[in-house]
This record gives C-alpha cells, sequence and structure tokens, in this order.
C-alpha cells in the first residue's frame, strides 16, 4: 500500500517528532491536539528543530520551506479521515488512547493503517477498539525523533503481512532503520531499557553515587551519550513512571516497579526538562 497522507495524533515531544520526519520525508501530515494552544505549542516545536536542522546542515531552507508547507495542525479528529496511517502518540493511558481509536475507526476508510508510538502497553489491547487488527500494529519512534535512528515495527497475532510490509518500507522512507518487535510490554528498547532507569533511581536513592558520578560512571564507562539520570530527565519522569507502572502490572516483576523516589518526584512535578527540574535544574 503507498502511503500518501499521514495523521499523527499528538503533538507532544514524540508526536510534534513524528509530525516532523514525516513531513520532512514528503508525505503530506495533519497533526492534531486537543486545544489550540497545544497545537501551536507543537508546530512551534516542529518550526525550531526545523531551524535547528538547517542550522546543522542536515536540511537546506527549501526543504524545511516544503516540509513546513505538507504540515498542518487541527484540533478536530475528523480532519484525519482522509489520511492512509494514522500514527496515535499522545498520553500513556489506555482509555485515552481507545477512546481516539474507536473514534478514528468510524471516521477513516476502510484501508487506513493505524498505528500506535506507545512505550508500553500492548498493540492488541488498543487494536481492540477498532474493527481493523489486521491493518493496526506499534510503530514505536525514540526521543529525540529527528536524529534517533530507530522504529520498532510491532507486530499482533492479527497484524497483517501487508500492514507489517507497508510499515517497514514507510519507516525505511523517514530514514529509519526497522526492527521487528514481538507485541510485549516495552517491545524490545524499554523492556531493557527501563529496568536500567529505574535502578540508576534506586542507585541514587541508595547513596551508591552522586547524581553526577552516576552518569559520568555510563558515559565515560560504557560510552553512552547520556547518563541514566540524564536520560531520564530527557524522556520525563512523569512519562518514565508511567511506563513503568504499565510494565510492572504487566509483568509483576520487581525490576519494572517504579522506586519510591522517582513516584515523590513525580508528585513534586519534577518532571525534568520539560518543567524545568528533574534530577537536574534547566534554565527556561
Ligand atoms: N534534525 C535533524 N538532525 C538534528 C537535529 C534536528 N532537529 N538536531 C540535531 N541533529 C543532529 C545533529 O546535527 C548531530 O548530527 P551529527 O552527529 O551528524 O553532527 C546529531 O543530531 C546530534 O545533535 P547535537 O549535536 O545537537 O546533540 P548531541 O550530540 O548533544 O546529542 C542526543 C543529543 C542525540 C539527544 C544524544 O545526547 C543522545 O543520543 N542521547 C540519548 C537519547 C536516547 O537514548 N533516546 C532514547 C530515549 S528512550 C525513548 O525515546 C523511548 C520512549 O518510549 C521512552
Amino acid at each position: 500500500m503507498k502511503v500518501k497522507r499521514v495523521g499523527v495524533l499528538g503533538a507532544g515531544l514524540m508526536g510534534s517528532g513524528i509530525a516532523e520526519v514525516c513531513a520532512r520525508n514528503g508525505y503530506e501530515t495533519v497533526v492534531r491536539e486537543v486545544s489550540d494552544a497545544l497545537a501551536a505549542k507543537g508546530v512551534g516545536r516542529i518550526e525550531s528543530s526545523l531551524a535547528k536542522a538547517v542550522d546543522r546542515g542536515k536540511l537546506v531552507a527549501t526543504d524545511r520551506d516544503a516540509a513546513r508547507a505538507r504540515l498542518s495542525a487541527t484540533t478536530k479528529v475528523d480532519d484525519l479521515a482522509a489520511c492512509d496511517l494514522v500514527v496515535e502518540a499522545v498520553v500513556e493511558n489506555l482509555e485515552t488512547k481507545n477512546e481516539l481509536f474507536a473514534e478514528l475507526d468510524r471516521i477513516c476508510g476502510d484501508s487506513a493503517i493505524f498505528c500506535s508510538n506507545t512505550s508500553s502497553l500492548t498493540i492488541t489491547e488498543l487494536s481492540a477498539a477498532t474493527r481493523r487488527p489486521d491493518r493496526f500494529a506499534g510503530l514505536h519512534f525514540f526521543n529525540p525523533v529527528p536524529v534517533m535512528k530507530l522504529v520498532e515495527v510491532v507486530r499482533t497475532i492479527a497484524t497483517s503481512d501487508e500492514t507489517i510490509a507497508t510499515l517497514v518500507d514507510f519507516a525505511k522512507s523517514l530514514g529509519k532503520e526497522p526492527v521487528l518487535a514481538k507485541d510485549n510490554s516495552g517491545f524490545i528498547v524499554n523492556r531493557l531499557l527501563v529496568p536500567y532507569l529505574l535502578d540508576a533511581v534506586r542507585a541514587l536513592e541508595e547513596g551508591v553515587g552522586t547524581r553526577e558520578d552516576i552518569d559520568k560512571g555510563m558515559e565515560l564507562g560504557c560510552g553512552h551519550p547520556m547518563g541514566p539520570l540524564k536520560l531520564l530527565d530527557f524522556v520525563g519522569l512523569d512519562t518514565t513512571y508511567a511506563i513503568a507502572e504499565i510494565m510492572f502490572t504487566e509483568y509483576r516483576e520487581k525490576r519494572f516497579a517504579p522506586p519510591p523516589l522517582l513516584k515523590r518526584m513525580v508528585l513534586a512535578g519534577r518532571y525534568g526538562r520539560k518543567s524545568g527540574r528533574g534530577f537536574y535544574e534547566y534554565g527556561s
């Protein structure tokens, strides 16, 4: 199937990144947010990222303008009716996602493929909200989307071969490297990454090292671009907490249990970069 028009639900960190790479790679892209203010914020984030790409020599100005022209923002789900492919990237909440998928299922064409960028919910429980489980899969991107090369393509027992083939081609057309993953909570990357990040919080809680030394340990000792506490601030502590809760409920294994310090920081509004404070402090 040839994808021409892409819909993206959610213009947060991930949704805006996904919309940007779609528009940059030739797709007519419509991104939907719940309010005009959030839609404008998402578009602003995309414009800044496009400007950064031009500054870094990754994009020429004419391609930036073409990408911007292919992109539109809306608050109406109905505006996604003509999309061939919809990628959902809203808050990590099953009810919210399922309500949106049920609505989309009513308004989109029969051949449209639905994908979720969920980090931890299973694709099967999301596809259950629709009558198109064969045209439903996971398409999991990584933050920052314009930079990170990987996309996990997640297949459920009901996803058709044709849907997977379309998504693999689509991911490649975005300049990404697709990997195939089974529909287990966390897929490949978060299954390995989340326990590691949670363990870093436990290490800090237990006084194993300072925040700087824990991060330096993994950066200089293992060659990671960011230590785990910096990465937690980057991904968002609230997001990581929600992911850990879902994975713990799924697997009932201690390694996925969010540590008390993470919970307290989320309760205190210390979400990381997005709120100006997490394990580190960030200027506005
Ligand atoms: N568009 C295109 N390219 C861009 C760009 C943009 N908007 N912004 C930056 N780039 C390019 C730069 O040109 C540079 O390319 P080069 O290496 O060829 O010169 C490269 O991206 C790195 O950019 P910067 O120099 O600005 O930044 P840093 O070198 O400081 O790296 C980072 C920043 C890429 C964020 C790096 O620190 C990193 O890789 N961190 C780890 C990120 C990570 O682990 N992400 C996964 C999180 S988990 C997740 O997302 C899953 C979810 O479910 C939780």
